[in-house]
């Protein structure tokens, strides 16, 4: 129950807690370096060029900050940020609302672009490629097909599972940008950040504490922070120390190694269902109840940072260290296979 608490309300947005803490400069964004750099490039090369940014595709696991740079983006293209998402585009009528409404240098963003259906992204394509949308009007023996200009744009896409795009939308974007998950150094510098913004007292110490349990994700981070401040407040006198932070977590009973509850079930189903693998992606899905894109885009990323888990062509194998963390006993290629499943 407890370890839901990382997975199903620390992982949650908190629109109101995100809007105080997004840093909305390339100079607040922490981590991710490289991204950032050859953003900040092609921000500037367009500002010269006096052009939109050219389309792009954010991927990455949840919190790691797509919207947060889509928003940054905007901002320093000194543009409008449009914000829709991919579920919410229901008929094709809906995106030409949204593309014929849209002024020049305007940033178009489609959260969880995924989602959207394989008829309405065809309307994208033209638009994309040629800033033009093709609509039909009129019914039946009058119908006709019109081709409508529409103003220059820039096409931000956000996904946490670009395995899912269609070929023919992801060549579309000209960039293509995967998030990663941050180190604890760089989420203890996001904590300081938005501890400061919150106005309470963090040491170091207290604020490594809390990123090294936040699964390297700023959103879990910030989450727990908030929590942190409630004990430290209440049973302390609000002062965030190592000791406080680590009581806190504690009683939140959030794990020491900041894996949630599906990360945990995925380690053990390969140690303990397949004799610790290798295992395909397929077989482990079925396994853990889970889609095998969101197992490979979503969960196993993390785990393989962490070194517990190794993808391998013959599938996921345990590492020594993961057997380590559930507490069971490494026994190198002799791991007796189970094959009940599959
Ligand atoms: N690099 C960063 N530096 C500082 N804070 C960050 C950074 N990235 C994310 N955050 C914080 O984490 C919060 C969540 O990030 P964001 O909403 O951008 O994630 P996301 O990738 O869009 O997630 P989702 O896939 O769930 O939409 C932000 O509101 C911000 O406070
Ligand atoms: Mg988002």
């Amino acid at each position: 129950m407890a370890e839901r608490l990382v997975t199903d309300v620390l992982n949650k947005p908190d629109s109101q807690l995100e809007a105080t803490l997004r840093p909305s400069a390339f100079t607040e964004f922490t981590g991710q370096a490289k991204v950032r750099e050859r953003l900040e490039i092609a921000v500037e090369a367009a500002r010269r060029r006096k052009e939109p940014l050219d389309h792009l595709l954010l991927s990455g696991p949840p919190g790691l900050g797509k919207t947060t740079l889509a928003n940054i983006l905007a901002h320093a293209m000194g543009a409008n940020l449009r914000p829709t998402s991919g579920p919410t585009i229901e008929k094709a009528g809906d995106l030409a609302g949204l593309l014929t409404n849209l002024e020049e240098g305007d940033v178009l963003f489609i959260d969880e672009i995924h989602r959207l259906q394989k008829t309405i992204e065809e309307y994208l394509y033209p638009a994309m490629e040629d800033f033009k949308l093709d609509i039909i009007i009129d019914q039946g023996p009058n119908a006709r097909s019109v081709r409508l200009n529409l103003p220059r744009f820039t096409l931000i896409g956000a996904t946490t599972r670009s395995g899912l795009l269609s070929a023919p939308l992801l060549t579309r974007f000209p960039m293509r940008e995967r998030l990663d998950y941050y180190t604890a150094e760089q989420l203890r510098g996001i904590v300081i950040r938005s501890a400061g913004l919150l106005r309470v007292a963090i040491e170091p110490d207290g604020a490594l504490e809390i990123a090294r349990r936040s699964r390297g994700t700023p959103r879990i981070a910030n989450n727990l922070l908030r929590r942190v401040r409630d004990f430290a407040e209440v049973r302390h006198d609000g002062r965030i120390t190592r000791h406080v932070a680590d009581q806190a977590l504690a009683i939140l009973e959030i794990d020491a190694h900041g894996l949630d509850q599906m990360d945990k079930r995925i380690l053990e189903s390969v140690i303990t269902k397949f004799g610790g693998g290798p295992v395909g992606v397929n077989s482990l899905a079925v396994a853990v109840g889970e889609e095998p894109d969101t197992i490979e885009e979503v969960y196993e990323p993390y785990l393989i940072m962490e070194g517990y888990l190794q993808r391998t062509p013959q599938g996921r194998i345990a590492t020594e260290l993961g057997y380590q963390r559930l507490g069971l006993k490494f026994i190198s290629g002799s791991a007796p296979r189970q094959t009940g499943l599959l």
